[in-house]
């Protein structure tokens, strides 16, 4: 049990580098408020992992997102950190023993449920809080009732990290979707009209009286927008995403961030441009 680790890969690090930097200037940014009218600022991992991870082809330690936030400078308020498994929220409880001067908070669950029935009705406007939420799921886990319910409140900054592969993967060529895959996109991603865009009849056959659904491969890109466009009618603005890719180039991940405020959405897009050109150049 205390063996198991996670082992992550490149793009992995270079998400937690990108959410880092933005941790950083969340940080700087509401520790300033705090001089005006802020009460506190939270920090919400609603993913947590376990704390760090092992290289997958090098034989070193990544830290994991828990770890960098409590690393943060200045520091948050108050950390949350939820997690599924259990041996993950045991390593999350000897990270926490390493920073007794944090006050950190773990709850072993499912974070849609801890999110909508604990964290969020604590961290209200009126309460003159602020959080940042770190959305990382490896599937298609985060529901779209959580997402509505933490763009209500509208004290969230949420930095999401959206699974494309797993929506690609479920979404067959040439046969419209089963029932259980409609039924579980419409409960991730809210609304699920743009799939009749993408399985359209093909004029050629229905004139041969056969009505085949077809679907081009639906690309990446249109998914990113499809999401972030949802996301945009809750939240009043949302980042320029970052689209991570496996070594086949195959897409696997958007980064993006959703929040109430421009300078926010800003901050992060500088933050991704500066990654975007260095990416380019292979650096
Ligand atoms: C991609 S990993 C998180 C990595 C972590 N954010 C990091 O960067 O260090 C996803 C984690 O979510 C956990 N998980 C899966 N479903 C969950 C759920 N419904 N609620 C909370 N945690 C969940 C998994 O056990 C796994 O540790």
């Amino acid at each position: 049990m205390g063996r198991r680790e996670d082992v992550i890969g490149k793009w992995s690090e270079e998400k937690l580098g990108l959410l880092e930097k933005y941790l950083k200037a969340y940080a700087r940014i509401m520790n300033s408020q705090k001089r005006k009218w802020l009460k506190a600022f939270h920090y919400i991992d609603a993913f947590a992992g376990s704390g760090q991870a092992r290289a997958k082809d090098e034989e070193r330690y990544i830290e994991g997102s828990p770890l960098r936030a409590l690393q943060c400078d200045p520091p948050f308020d108050c950390y949350w950190f939820i997690e599924l498994s259990p041996w993950r929220v045991e390593k999350l409880k000897s990270l926490q023993s390493q920073f007794p001067n944090r006050k950190v908070i773990i709850r072993r669950g499912d974070c849609n449920k801890i999110l909508r029935e604990e964290v969020i009705p604590q961290i209200t406007w009126e309460s003159k809080q602020r959080a940042l939420v770190f959305l990382d799921p490896y599937g298609l886990q985060v529901e779209w009732t959580t997402v509505v319910a933490l763009a209500k409140e509208k004290t969230f900054d949420v930095f999401v990290n959206f699974p494309l592969m797993a929506v690609t993967r479920i979404l067959k060529r040439g046969q419209s979707p089963e029932p259980w895959v409609e039924d579980l996109l419409n409960k991730v991603v809210g609304n699920t009209d743009w799939l009749q865009q993408i399985y359209r009849p093909s004029e050629q056959l229905r004139l041969f009286g056969k009505p085949p659904i077809t679907r081009p491969a639906l690309k990446a890109k249109q998914l990113v927008q499809i999401y972030a466009e949802q996301i945009f009618s809750l939240f009043g603005f949302v980042s320029n995403p970052v689209i991570m890719t496996n070594s086949k180039n195959a897409p696997l991940y958007t980064l993006f961030l959703a929040s109430h405020n421009q300078t926010a959405v800003k901050v992060v897009n500088d933050i991704f441009s500066r990654y975007k050109r260095l990416r380019e150049v292979g650096g």
